[in-house]
C-alpha cells in the first residue's frame, strides 16, 4: 500500500499504483482561487512566475486548500518564446511583440541551448517547492514544439489558425523548431535537475492538425526534443497532454519516450484506460466546464458517471491512472467544486 502522496503519484506514473489514485488538476493554481487573487493584488503575473519564492507561494495555495497529491510548478509555457526574442507580456492573456507571419521573420528568431538559462527561475522555484514538499508529487512543465509554434504564429490559440497551418509547409515550422529544439530540451533538463517527479509537455494545439499533419510535422519535432532530453535524463517520467487529438494521432507517438498520456474530456476514460492503459499511464479527464458550471450534486453525479465504470474495471486496470481534468481549471470555477471533487475521488476509489 502506498504511503504518501508522492509515492501514489510516482507509482501511478510507473503503472504500479495499488492504492488511491493520485489527484492533481492542470491550472490548479490560478485565477479561480482566492489565494492566487490575493497575490495578484500585489504582484503581476510576470513577477509571480519569475520570482521563485512567489512562484512557490502560488504553487502551495491549492495544495494546502484542496489537498492535491501533486504540485505543479507555477509558471507559463511561453517563456521560451520570450527567450527567442519575441517580447512577451500578459494583459492578462499572453501578448507577443511580433508574430511569425512570414518566412523572413525567422531571421528575427534566436535559438540554441544557451538561452535556456533565461528560464532558471523555473528551476529555482522547483527547488523551493521540492524542499517544502518532500512527500508530495512535483511536476515541471514545458510546451510541446507544435503548441509553442502556434503561439509564435498566431499569438494566441483562438479563431483562425490558417497561417500556422500554412507555415507547416512554407518553412516556418521547420525554421522555428530548428531554433527551438536545443533550447527546449535544455529547459527540460534544467527543470529535471531541480528534482521534480515528472515533466509534463502540454500540446494544447495538437488537435488543430489532422493525424497525417500531426505525424508528419508535430511528432518528429517532439521526438527530437524528447530524445535529447532522454539522453541526459533516462529515467525522468514524461507526461504528454494533448487536446483535441484522438487515437489516430496517438498512434503516431509510438516509440517516443512518454510514460503518461493526458487525455481531454471528449474521450470515454474507461475505454482509453482499457485500450491504452497497457502502454501508458493515463491522466484525465473530467470536463472543466462541469466544474465551472454545475452545482455540486450534479457535478458529483457526472464525476461518478466517469469514475464508477473505471472503478468497475478493477484495481489492476487503474494502476496507471492519474485522476485529473481533461484540461485546465477555468477562471470562474467555484472553489467548493474543486474541494469536493478531490474529496470524492478518494471516496469513490477508497
Ligand atoms: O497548472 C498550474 O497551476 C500551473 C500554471 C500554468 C499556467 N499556465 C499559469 C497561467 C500552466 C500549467 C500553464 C500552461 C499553459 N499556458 C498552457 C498549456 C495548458 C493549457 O491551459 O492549455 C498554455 C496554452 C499557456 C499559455 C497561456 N498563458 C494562456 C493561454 C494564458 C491565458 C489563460 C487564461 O486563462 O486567460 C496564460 C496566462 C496564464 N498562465 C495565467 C495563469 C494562472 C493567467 C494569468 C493571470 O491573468 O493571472
Amino acid at each position: 500500500m502506498n504511503s504518501n502522496a508522492r509515492q501514489r503519484f510516482v507509482d501511478a506514473l510507473h503503472r504500479r499504483n495499488t492504492g488511491l489514485p493520485p489527484v492533481w488538476f492542470m491550472r490548479q493554481a490560478g485565477r479561480y482561487h482566492s489565494h492566487y487573487q490575493e497575490l495578484k493584488k500585489r504582484h503581476s503575473f510576470m513577477e509571480l512566475c519569475k520570482q521563485p519564492k512567489l512562484a512557490a507561494e502560488v504553487t502551495y495555495g491549492p495544495m494546502e486548500a484542496f489537498g492535491f497529491d501533486a504540485a505543479i510548478l507555477f509558471s507559463d509555457l511561453l517563456f521560451p518564446l520570450e527567450a527567442m526574442g519575441m517580447g512577451l507580456d500578459y494583459l492578462p492573456g499572453p501578448r507577443l511583440d511580433w508574430h511569425l507571419r512570414r518566412s523572413e521573420d525567422l531571421k528575427r528568431l534566436k535559438g540554441g541551448a544557451d538561452l535556456a538559462s533565461r528560464m532558471d527561475f523555473q528551476a529555482e522555484a522547483l527547488r523551493l517547492i521540492r524542499a517544502h514538499y518532500p512527500d508530495k508529487g512535483l511536476i515541471g512543465f514545458v510546451g510541446a514544439p507544435l503548441t509553442l509554434y502556434f503561439y509564435a504564429v498566431e499569438g494566441s490559440h483562438q479563431g483562425d489558425v490558417s497561417s500556422a497551418i500554412a507555415g507547416l509547409t512554407d518553412g516556418r515550422f521547420e525554421g522555428f523548431t530548428a531554433r527551438l529544439v536545443d533550447l527546449l530540451a535544455e529547459n527540460m533538463c534544467l527543470q529535471a535537475e531541480a528534482g521534480p517527479d515528472a515533466i509534463a509537455l502540454f500540446d494544447t494545439c495538437g488537435g488543430e492538425l489532422s493525424p497525417e499533419q500531426y505525424a508528419r510535422h508535430a511528432v518528429p519535432a517532439l521526438e527530437l526534443v524528447l530524445k535529447k532530453f532522454r539522453a541526459r535524463y533516462p529515467l525522468m517520467p514524461l507526461i504528454y497532454y494533448s487536446r483535441g487529438t484522438d487515437a489516430a494521432h496517438w498512434l503516431a507517438l509510438d516509440g517516443l519516450p512518454i510514460q503518461c498520456m493526458g487525455v481531454d474530456w471528449r474521450h470515454d476514460l474507461s475505454q482509453v484506460v482499457r485500450e491504452w492503459g497497457g502502454k501508458y499511464s493515463i491522466q484525465g479527464n473530467l470536463d472543466p466546464e462541469w466544474l465551472r458550471d454545475l452545482k455540486w450534486p450534479e457535478l458529483e453525479a457526472r464525476a461518478r458517471s466517469v469514475w464508477e465504470p473505471l472503478k468497475a474495471l478493477g484495481p489492476e486496470a487503474r494502476k496507471g491512472w492519474v485522476c485529473a481534468l481533461g484540461h485546465g481549471v477555468l477562471q470562474q470555477t467555484p472553489e467548493e467544486n474543486v474541494r469536493n471533487l478531490v474529496r470524492l475521488s478518494r471516496e469513490v476509489f477508497r
